[in-house]
């Protein structure tokens, strides 16, 4: 079956099309108005997406090579995210399944993100174990299969991606900030500055990130360009601070559960350093990561989960609503 998928609860504008278990398709207009102000605007997002939805759609089923009549299902994203700008990807899902006389499934954006790791791999089993990071989220699940997902833990406070995000702005570096951090790192030295690492004792799955955040700042205040440190070396030491509390917690994760396979996903899974350590921290795990464009925000994710749940029989009544605070485990 061929599903168009569409993602707006941030600041990406995207739309895939996934044919059989296979992307067609996957457009992504990444907003970049928004790095002037070092975050997401609300408003000035929703807006762009209502800008620039109809045509990223068009050029979605272009680049898939099929035509309008083919789609047989509309997936969306209707949470979590922001409100305004859900709602522009969820009502113009509604008019084009509508107009299209097609069914349509709305999706939720963390089972979304998880889920990208089974896209284009064959060697993943459940159950396995997933360390979920992006700009809103930082939590570990145990995925035992479809629709069974326990949350074994998550952070009290920021998540990792914002960590990143405001880390960067606090040493003067762009939005978003995990690739801009991780860049300035590479010629840095990790061990440097010894940043706190938060509930690193912790016996629990926690994670909290406001702490680091606010030493950055104070080592900021006192931070001049010298031999003894570069600005580098503060990136690296920051980002492997934020790096061992999420590899400590994985570690934990898979001792309390016995699970053997480890999946990441989400905006800092991008992380190549954290990628790296992964790999080297657990040389006897089975460890999946997705590929680095299904990541970040993307559709692709949507459709493809889209099209499962379409073919296990699922599909939502039209008037679904957007859901800002969607949890996962309420599904
Ligand atoms: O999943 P995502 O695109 O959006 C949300 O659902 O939040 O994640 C965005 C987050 C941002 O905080 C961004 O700084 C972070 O992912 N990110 C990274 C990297 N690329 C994106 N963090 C660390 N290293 C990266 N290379
Ligand atoms: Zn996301």
């Amino acid at each position: 079956m061929i599903v168009l998928g569409i993602e707006t609860s941030c600041d990406e504008t995207a739309v895939s099309i996934c044919k059989d278990g296979e992307i067609l398709s996957n457009i992504i207009s990444s907003q970049t108005v928004h790095s002037e102000f070092g975050g997401v605007v609300p408003e000035i997002a929703s807006r762009e997406h209502e800008r620039l939805l109809n045509n990223i759609a068009i050029k979605a089923i272009k680049d898939a090579s099929i035509k309008i009549d083919d789609i047989d299902g509309i997936a969306v994203t209707n949470g979590p995210g922001l409100a305004g700008s859900l709602l522009t990807g969820v009502s113009f899902a509604k008019g084009l399944a509508l107009g299209l006389r097609v069914k349509i499934i709305s999706i939720n954006h963390l089972e979304a993100h998880i889920m990208a790791n089974l896209l284009d791999k064959s060697n993943i089993n459940f159950p396995f174990l997933c360390l979920l990071v992006s700009g809103g989220h930082t939590q570990v699940w145990s995925i035992n299969k479809l629709d069974d997902y326990v949350l074994l833990g998550e952070t009290r406070d920021d998540a990792a991606g914002e960590a990143f995000d405001k880390g960067a702005r606090i040493m003067g570096l762009g939005y978003p900030g995990g690739p801009e951090i991780e860049e300035c790192a590479i010629d840095g030295n990790p061990k440097l500055i010894n940043f706190p690492r938060a509930l690193i004792k912790s016996n629990k799955i926690e994670f909290s990130f406001s702490g680091v955040k606010t030493s950055l700042l104070y080592f900021m205040d006192s931070f001049n360009e010298s031999k003894r440190y570069s600005i580098a070396d503060v990136a690296a030491s920051y980002q492997q601070a934020i790096i061992d509390c999420l590899i400590n917690k994985i570690e934990l994760a898979i001792v309390q559960t016995g699970i053997n396979i480890v999946t990441i996903a989400g905006g800092v899974a991008k992380n190549s350093v954290l990628r790296n350590q992964i790999k080297k921290t657990f040389p006897k795990n089975k460890i999946i990561f997705p590929d680095m464009t299904y990541c970040t925000d993307n559709a692709a994710m949507i459709s493809f989960l889209g099209e499962i749940k379409f073919n296990l029989g699922s599909q939502s009544r039209l008037d679904f609503g957007i859901i800002p605070n969607f949890q996962l485990e309420l599904n």
